[in-house]
C-alpha cells in the first residue's frame, strides 16, 4: 500500500513501519542485478595505443566480446592522488560529467615509462616511489610505492560499461528471453514507471586493497563506522533519499551521499573517491588472511593478504575513479580536500547551542523560549523556524498572523547577539498568485518532466514545482531571493536551513523525484540525483554571501548533500528517534560524515521522532555539545522539550554540558581553521590518531577531538559506570571531571553519575578554553583565554589557539587573524606566534594556566624573569600535582 506523506498525515507516522517499503532494496535495483550477473569482462588494450603527454596517459580499451571501445586515461598528482577515468570513445551522445565539485583542474604530473613489455607497461612519474602497472590482457592496473602494491584496479575483470545506444535501432524491451534484459529502456518500480531516455548506461569497477582490512566513509548510512562486508549484508547504497525515522544498522540510501572510501592498515592509510552522482551502490568483500600453511590453489597467483575488494556500480554516467595513496591519514584528508575543497571556516555563533523545533508557534513563543534561556542561565546562539513560519509553506515569506513583525524579532534576538535561522526548501508552491513562483516558472527554473513539461510532485505546500538548481542561471536567481531588498522581513542575522532537498517529493518513486524527470541542457534526474542537494545549498551559499556583498561568511544548514558539500556550510544526520539506539549511532555516523570532509556535521539533539526520557535528553544534550554542530530539534508531534521542562536536575545537567561547550569553543574554533585549512576533521575516530594501534581500528562510540581531547559520551540508561578505553602505552590521560590521571594501553571502569561527560586530555597537549561563557557566543570575548597543558611522560605538551573576527572574511581577505602556539618543554611554557602572515586586534588575554601532571618532572616550573608576575599567579597542588 502506496502511504502518501502530507503534513498532516504526517503525524501519525511511526518510524520504520509500512513507509520503508517504498525503498528499493539491492534486489529492486536492476541496473545493480545486472551488473552482479554479468560474467566477467574482457577489457584489453594495445601499447600502440598509449599516448604519453605531460599532464598524464590515454589508452584504449576494447571489450573483446562487444567490441565496445573505452577511451581510458590516468593521470597522478605529486601529493600522491591518482585519477582514472573512462569514457566512452566515441558515444552516440556525451555522457553526463560531474561538475562544480571538484575545485578546479589539479596539477598533474607528467608519467614516465619505467620499463615495458609487449604486454604490460610500467608507469612512474614524481621521485619515483609509486608505481603504475598497466597491463594489457586483460586489462588491469596495480598501483605500488616502494615495490608494496596497495591498490590493483580491474582485478577480477569486473570493469562494465553500457556504452550508449542509437534508441532508433535498439529493440524495446521484452523480458521474454533474459530476465536481466528487463528494465534496458524502462523499468517499473511499485506504480512508478521510469522511461530511460538513453536505456542502459551503467558504468562499475572493482578494485582490491591489498593488506587492508578496514575500510570506512561511505556516507550516508545509519551503521557501524568500519564498514560492513557486504557478501552477507545489502551492499552501501548511495541514493539521496527522505526517509524518516530511517531504520539503524542498514546500508540503505539516507539524505546525502560521498562516494568517498578510507582503508587503513598499519603503516598506510588510503582513499578511493568515486565521482559519479547517479545512484551507485558499493560492494566491500574482506577477505582473510589465509591460515597458515594452507596452500594456494594451484596455478593462482598468490596476494598480499588480508585484501579487501570494493565494487562500485553507478547507473549511469562515466568513470572517475580517484586513488589518495596517503601514506597517513592526514594526507589522505589533505589530499581529498584538495579535490572537493576544505571545510568552510563557521561563523563563530553557528558552533554554539541552535534551539530548534518544528514549530516555535508565533513571535511570542519564540520571545519566550529565548527568554527561556537566559532565565535558566543556559547559553544558547540561535533559534530556528521550521516550515510552519511561512504563509502557506510559500518560503521567502511570513505568516502575518503569527509572524507579523518578523524584522523586529530578528532585532529583538540580534540585541542579545543572537541570529534567526529560517527554513527555506527547494519545492516551490504552485499558486499563480504568488509571484515567486510566477518568477520563477517564466524564467524557466523548474525542473522538466520526460515529456518537457514542468515537472509537478508533492511536498509541505500541496502541488508543487521543483526549482532546477543544476542551472547556475537558476542558482543566481534563487541567490537572489536572499537578498535583504527581495526577502521581505529578513535582516542580516537571519541565516538558513535547507531541507527536503534530495529531494523529497512526497508522491514520487521513493518519495523523490522520477529520474527521467529532466534538467537544464536536457540532463536526466538519474545522472545528477545525487547532487540536487549539493546545488541547492551552493546557492542559498551565493545568496547570503552577496546579501553581505561578499564579506560575511554564510552559515546554512542542509539535509542533502554531495562531496564537497563540505565548503558550504553545516549537514545534520535528518530525521532520527528519541531513542538509545539513535544517540548511539550518531555517533559513527558523524565521524563516517568526518572522514569524509563533511566535518560540520551534527544530529538532532534528543531525537527529532517521539519523545525522550529526561535521562536520554540529558545523556544527548552531553554527546551532542561534543559533535561539531549542536542542534535540539524535535518534530512537530511531540511534547515540548526545551530543557527547563523536566525538573532542576535535569536543567542543571543540561546548563553544565552547554557551558562546558561554550567554554571550550577556543578549541573547538581552533580546530575548524585546522579543518578549514589543512582537512584534518575536529573529530576523529581513535584510529587517525593511533594509527598503529590496531586495537583502536574498530572503535565508534569513543573518539577525539582534535588530537587532545578522548570523549566516550554515555549512551546507555541507567548505567553507574562506563569502560573507557585509553589508548597508547606511552600516553597518560588526565580526566577532565576530577583529579586523576591514568596510563594509556588500559580500558578504565569509570563511575558515572547524571552529570558525568567522560572527557580525558592526553598529555603532551594544550588545551585553550574561555574562563566564562555568558548567554552567547558573542559574550565569550569578555572572558579570558585559560590554558591547561597536560604534560607528557617527559614533561612536554602543545597546542595552539586560533583567534579572527568571528564571522567574515577579513582573516582570508585581509590576513586578520592570530595563530598561538603554546610549547612547554624542561619546565619552561613558551606562547609563540605559529603563522606570521596573520595580525589580528584582540583583547583577549590568557589569564590563568593549569598545569597537570607536573609530579612527572623533577623541577617545578617557574615564572620566567620579566613576565608579568601581577596578572598570572599559580598554586602548586603537591597531591595531585598540578599548578593553576
Ligand atoms: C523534515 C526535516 C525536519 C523538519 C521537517 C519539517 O522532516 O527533516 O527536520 O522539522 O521536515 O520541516
Amino acid at each position: 500500500m502506496e502511504v502518501n506523506v502530507s503534513a498532516e498525515s504526517f503525524e501519525s507516522l511511526v518510524p520504520g513501519g509500512e513507509l520503508q517499503e517504498k525503498f528499493k532494496k539491492n534486489h529492486d535495483i536492476i541496473f545493480y542485478r545486472r551488473q552482479r550477473d554479468k560474467a566477467a569482462s574482457q577489457y584489453f588494450a594495445s601499447f600502440e595505443t598509449l599516448l604519453l603527454t605531460d599532464r598524464g596517459a590515454s589508452l584504449e580499451l576494447c571489450e573483446r566480446d562487444s567490441q565496445d571501445r573505452l577511451c581510458l586515461q590516468i593521470r597522478a598528482t605529486q601529493s600522491g592522488t591518482v585519477r582514472v577515468s573512462l569514457d566512452e570513445l566515441q558515444p552516440v551522445k556525451p555522457r553526463y560529467h560531474v561538475s562544480d565539485v571538484l575545485l578546479g583542474e589539479l596539477r598533474y604530473e607528467p608519467l614516465r615509462v619505467n620499463w615495458k613489455r609487449e604486454d604490460c607497461v610500467c608507469l612512474t612519474w614524481g621521485l619515483g616511489q609509486y608505481k603504475l602497472l598497466v597491463s594489457f590482457s586483460p586489462f588491469k592496473l596495480e598501483i605500488s610505492c616502494d615495490g608494496e602494491e596497495i591498490v590493483t584496479l580491474n582485478p577480477e575483470n569486473k570493469l562494465y560499461f553500457e556504452t550508449l545506444q542509437d534508441p532508433t535501432r535498439s529493440s524495446s524491451d521484452s523480458c521474454q528471453d533474459d530476465e536481466n534484459r528487463c528494465g534496458l529502456w524502462k523499468e517499473t518500480f511499485r506504480q512508478f514507471e521510469d522511461i530511460k531516455a538513453n536505456g542502459p548506461s551503467s558504468v562499475g569497477m572493482d578494485l582490491s586493497l591489498h593488506g587492508f582490512k578496514h575500510t570506512y566513509g561511505l556516507p550516508e548510512h545509519a551503521d557501524t563506522l568500519v564498514l560492513k562486508d557486504t557478501s552477507v549484508t545489502e551492499a552501501y547504497r548511495l541514493y539521496n533519499l527522505d526517509v524518516f525515522g530511517y531504520d539503524i544498522n542498514s546500508r540503505l540510501g539516507l539524505y546525502g551521499s560521498v562516494p568517498f572510501l578510507l582503508a587503513h592498515k598499519l603503516e598506510r592509510t588510503a582513499g578511493v573517491f568515486w565521482l559519479n552522482a547517479s545512484e551507485t551502490l558499493v560492494d566491500v568483500k574482506y577477505n582473510p588472511e589465509p591460515n597458515e600453511g594452507e596452500d594456494e590453489p594451484p596455478g593462482k597467483k598468490s596476494k598480499i593478504s588480508p585484501q579487501t575488494d570494493v565494487r562500485w556500480i553507478s547507473e549511469s554516467g562515466t568513470i572517475d575513479c580517484f586513488i589518495l595513496l596517503g601514506p597517513t591519514a592526514a594526507q589522505v584528508f589533505s589530499q581529498y580536500a584538495q579535490l572537493t575543497g576544505y571545510q568552510a571556516l563557521p561563523p563563530l555563533f553557528s558552533l554554539g547551542y541552535h534551539q530548534c523545533r518544528w514549530n516555535y508557534e508565533d513571535e511570542a513563543d519564540v520571545k519566550a523560549v529565548d527568554a527561556g534561556f537566559d532565565l535558566h542561565g543556559i547559553p544558547y546562539d540561535v533559534i530556528w523556524l521550521d516550515i510552519e513560519h511561512t504563509n502557506g509553506k510559500r518560503y521567502f515569506t511570513w505568516d502575518s498572523q503569527l509572524f507579523p513583525n518578523p524584522a523586529e524579532l530578528q532585532h529583538h534576538l540580534q540585541k542579545k547577539n543572537r541570529k534567526l535561522v529560517v527554513i527555506s526548501d527547494p519545492h516551490i508552491k504552485i499558486d499563480p498568485d504568488w509571484p515567486l513562483y510566477c518568477e520563477a516558472k517564466e524564467g524557466g527554473h523548474f525542473v522538466k518532466n520526460r515529456e518537457g513539461v514542468v515537472y509537478e510532485g508533492t511536498c509541505w505546500p500541496g502541488e508543487s514545482c521543483y526549482l532546477d538548481f543544476s542551472s547556475s542561471k537558476t542558482r543566481s536567481w534563487y541567490a537572489r531571493q536572499f537578498s535583504l531588498s527581495k526577502y521581505e522581513g529578513s535582516t542580516e542575522s537571519l541565516f538558513v536551513w535547507n531541507d527536503m532537498n534530495e529531494p523529497s517529493v512526497f508522491n514520487g518513486p521513493e518519495q523523490t523525484m522520477p529520474k527521467d524527470a529532466v534538467h537544464h541542457g536536457g540532463w536526466e534526474h538519474r545522472e545528477l540525483h545525487n547532487l540536487y542537494g549539493f546545488y541547492q545549498h551552493m546557492a542559498t551559499f551565493e545568496g547570503l554571501l552577496t546579501r553581505s556583498g561578499g564579506t560575511e561568511r554564510p552559515f546554512i544548514l542542509s539535509r542533502s548533500f554531495f562531496a564537497g558539500s563540505q565548503r558550504l556550510g553545516a549537514i545534520w544526520t535528518g530525521d532520527n528517534v528519541a531513542t538509545w539506539e539513535y544517540l548511539k549511532i550518531s555517533i559513527p555516523m558523524l565521524l563516517s560524515l568526518s572522514l569524509t570532509g563533511i566535518q560540520f556535521c551534527g544530529a538532532d539533539v534528543g531525537g527529532f521522532v517521539q519523545d525522550p526520557d529526561p535521562e536520554l535528553l540529558v545523556r544527548w544534550y552531553q554527546a551532542g555539545a561534543l559533535q561539531p554542530f549542536f542542534r535540539g530539534h524535535s518534530a512537530k508531534m511531540t511534547k515540548r522539550r526545551e530543557p527547563w521542562l523536566f525538573g532542576d536536575d535535569v536543567t542543571s545537567a543540561i546548563r553544565s554540558a552547554v557551558q562546558d561547550r561554550y567554554r571550550l569553543l577556543p578549541y573547538w574554533y581552533t580546530l575548524f581553521h585546522q579543518a578549514h585549512t589543512s582537512a584534518l576533521p575536529p573529530i576523529r575516530p581513535l584510529w587517525v590518531e593511533f594509527p598503529s594501534d590496531t586495537s583502536m581500528f574498530a572503535v565508534e562510540n569513543q573518539y577525539m577531538i582534535g588530537g587532545a581531547l578522548l570523549v566516550c559520551p554515555v549512551t546507555d540508561p541507567g548505567v553507574t559506570e562506563v569502560k573507557v578505553l585509553l589508548p597508547g602505552s606511552d600516553e597518560l590521560w588526565y580526566d577532565t571531571n576530577m583529579a586523576a590521571v591514568h596510563n594509556g594501553a588500559r580500558t578504565l571502569d569509570l563511575p558515572v553519575t547524571l552529570n558525568t561527560v567522560p572527557v580525558f586530555q592526553r598529555g603532551g597537549t594544550v588545551v585553550p578554553r574561555r574562563a566564562g561563557c555568558g548567554s552567547s557566543t558573542a559574550d565569550l570575548q569578555q572572558h579570558p583565554i585559560t590554558l591547561t597543558v597536560a604534560l607528557d611522560s617527559k614533561g612536554n605538551a602543545d597546542g595552539f589557539l586560533y583567534l579572527d573576527d568571528g564571522h567574515s572574511f577579513s582573516y582570508r581577505d585581509q590576513m586578520q587573524f592570530c595563530l598561538r602556539r603554546f610549547t612547554m618543554r624542561a619546565g619552561r611554557l613558551v606562547n609563540s606566534c605559529a603563522n606570521d602572515q596573520g595580525s589580528f586586534d584582540s583583547d583577549d588575554k590568557v589569564e590563568s594556566v593549569v598545569i597537570l601532571g607536573l609530579n612527572s618532572l623533577k623541577r617545578k616550573p617557574k615564572l620566567k624573569p620579566g613576565a608579568p608576575k601581577t596578572t598570572v599567579t599559580f598554586e602548586f597542588d603537591a597531591k595531585r600535582g598540578d599548578m593553576r
